[in-house]
């Protein structure tokens, strides 16, 4: 097997919270890591796609074309049980500006249902682009249910209604640690991590 081992990863994303939980994850191989703030000229790419993969190779492929650089992109989100698995590919723009927001629109589409709380689970599905042209692709997933009202304030997005039942917290409540360790990114990043490393 052909062992691919880049001095250089662009991490294909601005969002401040999943660039540290991923330099957490990454951060001890020897491979400078850039982000999409290294590259503010680029256009995002439109997340077109009809699943987390579809649009984290959307991603990984345009941005990979804009810069030259081996592109790691991940998709993500929250898939709500009782809500059909919205919010799902569009997570990030949900009904609502805030989180405030969108916790209560979640709470009155489960409240139409005579739900007040659902399993749920996060999804994130990440492609790196390899020098052939092809794509490395995994995906790592965590199940929980939801916790309204909100609790926590450590993380980011959707964080303080997502309560894992092992630690009896919300991924609010948890340090960057605890909550990489048991993540759908944390996994992702993990099977990553492992592929550089072999
Ligand atoms: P993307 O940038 O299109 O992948 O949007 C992902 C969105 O899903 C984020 O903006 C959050 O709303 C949500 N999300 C993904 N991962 C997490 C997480 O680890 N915690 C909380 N919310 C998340």
């Amino acid at each position: 097997m052909t062992v691919f081992r880049p001095t250089r990863l662009l991490i294909a994303t601005t969002n401040a919270g999943k660039v540290r939980e991923i330099r957490g994850i990454l951060g001890d191989l020897p491979i400078t890591l850039a982000t999409l703030a290294d590259h503010a000229e680029l256009p995002e790419p439109e997340e077109t796609g009809s699943t987390f993969a579809a649009n984290a190779r959307i991603k990984a492929l345009a941005y990979a074309a804009g810069t030259g650089e081996v592109t790691v992109a991940e998709d993500s989100g929250l898939e709500i049980d009782a809500l059909d698995g919205e919010p799902g590919v569009r997570s990030a723009r949900f009904n609502g500006e805030s989180y405030v927001e969108k916790f209560a629109t979640i709470a009155r589409l489960l409240a139409e249902r005579g739900a007040t709380t659902s399993t749920a689970r996060f999804v994130c599905a990440l492609a790196m682009t390899l020098p052939d042209g092809r794509l490395w692709e995994t995906t790592g997933t965590v199940e929980g249910r939801l916790q309204l009202p909100a609790r926590g304030d450590a993380g980011f997005g959707y964080d303080p209604i997502f309560y894992y039942p092992d630690y009896d917290r919300t991924l609010a409540e948890l340090t960057d640690q605890e909550k990489a360790a048991v993540s759908h990114r944390g996994q992702a990043f993990r099977r990553l991590r492992d592929y550089l490393s072999q």
